[in-house]
């Protein structure tokens, strides 16, 4: 816990540094907004929605009613563990693959930076000072707490990317152990350590994240879906990138109107790939535990019979009424 906080700490100072001296905006409040969710971790609530460490409810609604992107920025948005580093990845290779110094640069501006959920005007503020043109943001707000006309009308791109929930839902298992915001007096309750127990209270709604009360990955899926044709959003599919990585990653370009040759393409492939990203990973994201197997199915190494049965039931009640079918294998 104590590592993870330092590391806070430390990348905030390190991305501040990019930015000259005379306009860099002072750091203390993000540092003391970290070092409070540890020290005193908070569930607080918006609009119904639960909303747990690290994030709190004034920096939602502060993004929602005050944020304001332009056609220059990308917000990666996704439900957790469905691939949100590895598109945000690729987006980044495809914006700035020429950029050698801002790719590196990229590599201490993490999560922490660009949720746009953890917010508060200082953490825009540095973001929007960064020495380069198009920022790429992050977010696993439902639809409902994003504020998506605006987001239409300043033609801000959205991805949102989707993966089959019984993998997701695995890899959140594995993470959340070792997630320290999620281990503490209060959080504690919702992230079981035990695979069955927490498998029950996931699918039945009960976690601190983002969510109501009864709601998890398919009403997320649900709030996402209605934009899905609208001229600044994109769906992407994690088993699509998985098995049509060159052709997906062209998809995106075009999305993003940038232009890459196909040799560079080729590149951001190798770029991109889960053996170099888990290679290069910095302590941020190895602590952390981002890069376990990157596999589709390994779900049938942990599921019951009945766990699998129970999850296919639950999502086809919640989503019979739209046109998504995952990939399990
Ligand atoms: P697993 O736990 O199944 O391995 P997120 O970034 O949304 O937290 O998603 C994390 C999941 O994406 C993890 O899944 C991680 O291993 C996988 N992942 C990350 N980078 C990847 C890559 N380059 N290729 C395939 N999977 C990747």
């Amino acid at each position: 816990m104590a590592n993870m906080l330092d590391e806070t700490i430390r990348l905030h100072h390190v991305v501040a540094s990019f930015i000259p001296v005379k306009v860099r905006p002072n750091v203390t409040e993000l540092v003391e907004k970290s070092t409070s969710h540890f020290k005193s971790p908070k569930i607080t609530e918006w609009r119904g929605y639960r909303i747990g460490p690290p994030f709190c409810a004034s920096s939602v609604q502060w993004q929602f009613n005050n944020w304001r992107p332009t056609e220059k920025d990308v917000l990666v948005a996704s439900y957790p563990k469905t691939g949100t580093t590895w598109l945000t990845n690729i987006v980044r290779n495809i914006i700035y693959f020429d950029h050698i110094e801002i790719l590196e640069m990229l590599k201490s501006v993490t999560p922490i930076h660009t949720y746009i959920e953890g917010g508060t005007p200082v953490n825009f503020e540095l973001m929007q000072k960064l020495p380069w043109k198009r920022k790429i943001w992050g977010t696993h707000l439902p639809a409902k707490l994003v504020n998506m006309k605006r987001l239409k009308e300043n033609g801000c791109k959205v991805l949102y990317i989707i993966r089959n929930p019984n993998d997701q839902l695995l890899s959140w298992f594995k993470m959340s152990k070792t997630f320290s915001f999620n281990h503490n007096k209060v959080t504690d309750q919702f992230y079981p350590t035990e695979w069955n127990s927490f498998f029950e209270t996931f699918v039945n709604g009960k976690k601190p994240l983002l969510s109501k009360e009864g709601e998890w990955y398919p009403d997320h899926i649900l709030s996402y879906y209605p934009y899905r044709n609208d001229d600044n959003v994109l769906f992407v599919v994690f088993e699509n990138l998985k098995t049509k990585t060159k052709e997906e990653i062209g998809r995106i370009a075009e999305f993003l109107g940038v232009q890459r040759t196909e040799e560079e393409i080729n590149h951001i492939v190798q770029l991109s790939s889960f053996k170099s990203m888990k290679e290069s990973a910095t302590r941020f994201y190895e602590e952390l535990k981002f890069f376990r197997k990157g596999e589709v199915a390994d779900w049938k190494n942990h599921f019951t019979v009945a766990q699998s049965e129970l999850m296919d039931e639950k999502f086809n009640e919640k989503l019979s009424g739209i046109d998504i079918k995952f990939t399990y294998e």
